[in-house]
């Protein structure tokens, strides 16, 4: 495979990561027509990579850096299967460090082929685990390679508090300073880094903003036993300990099939080509809608973590969803 990126000689460190610092910058909102409410989209695949995880990919290596636990001679290893692992694949790359993504069968082509052109190595484990999924198999990857690595960093964004302060203090900062009044926010949880940390900073600012977290079915975040899910980004086989950081009011669960509609429905009545997580949040902000109160217009606000581009093949498949097990 030839690499996409030449082998940049390393700078110091932190001069890198002040570049990198640099390029993220406040991501837009935009309004979207909603009988009910004003409701508003934040739109994360602005970020430079093109997803919410370009935040705690920069975070995390910065304040690693900071307390010294990595340096020029670090090999970064995590475990994920798409936006995290694109995030940190460039953003390693910019600072000089080498980065070996461990990832599983359900990524999307587009990331596996970006993956394998920017970084030394990927690992790509194929065995599923006790619950159906690969999590947990991936876990278990990342722990061999971080044994067998010479200085090894295992980023580990299912609990690193590093994570949730990321979007502590960049999303959820932004949404402070661009929103004077928030009654309802909807957050999809994975890692639970963006709920956890979003919803800390939201809760001080806005006393009285309901925090709706989002899921799918099948997921074991909120409990039931984990089934087989088919769309990434959103859900997960284990409760991640981010969790017990974050301030919830109220959760709900979408189904895949919702979520394929909803991701139509915004690309053809609001046009916003959004990813499976988005989808996921509007569908519940449709369902949740019910339940407002009908005396005050609530403002409403949902984030589109990424694009509908690696959802081609998938969610924007017509036929797709009539072929899920
Ligand atoms: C597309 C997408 N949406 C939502 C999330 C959920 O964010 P978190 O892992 O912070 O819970 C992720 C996380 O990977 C994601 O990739």
């Amino acid at each position: 495979m030839v690499k996409l990126l030449d082998h940049i000689p390393v700078a110091h460190l932190a001069t890198r990561l002040e570049t990198l610092r640099n390029t993220l910058r406040p991501t837009p909102h935009v309004p979207l027509a909603m009988k009910g409410m004003d409701l508003f989209a934040k739109l994360e695949y602005v970020n430079p990579v093109g997803s919410i995880k370009d935040r705690p990919a920069y975070w995390i290596l910065q304040r690693a850096a900071d307390r010294g636990e990595i340096c020029e001679d670090t090999t970064v290893i995590e475990s994920s299967s798409g936006n995290f692992a694109a995030a940190l694949a460039a953003f390693t790359h910019l600072v000089g460090l080498r980065f070996i993504p461990v990832i599983d069968p359900n990524i999307s082509g587009a990331y596996e082929s970006f993956l394998r052109r920017v970084c030394p190595a990927v690992v790509k484990v194929e065995e599923r685990d006790d619950t159906g999924g690969f999590l947990k198999t991936r876990l278990q990857k990342v722990k061999q390679l971080c044994a067998t690595t010479p200085n090894a960093y295992w980023t580990n964004q299912y609990g690193n508090p590093d994570a949730m302060e990321a979007h502590y203090e960049l999303t959820a900062t932004e949404i402070c300073a661009d929103f004077d009044t928030l009654d309802y926010v909807f957050i999809g949880v994975s890692t639970a880094g963006t709920i956890a940390g979003v919803s800390r900073r939201l809760k001080e600012h806005y006393p009285d903003i309901r925090v709706v977290a989002v899921d799918t079915e099948g997921s074991a975040i909120f409990g039931g036993p984990p089934r087989k899910r088919h769309i990434p980004g959103i859900g997960s086989s284990i409760v991640p300990p981010l969790l017990s950081h974050a301030k919830i009011d109220d959760v709900v669960l979408v189904s895949e099939c919702e979520t394929v509609q909803a991701c139509r429905e915004l690309l053809t009545t609001h046009g916003l080509f959004v990813g499976g997580s988005s989808g996921t949040m509007f569908a519940a902000i449709k369902r949740y809608a019910a339940r407002m109160p009908t005396s005050k217009h609530p403002t409403v606000l949902f984030l589109c973590p990424d694009r509908g581009t690696p959802y081609l093949d998938t969610v924007f498949d017509p036929t797709w969803a009539t072929r899920l097990e």
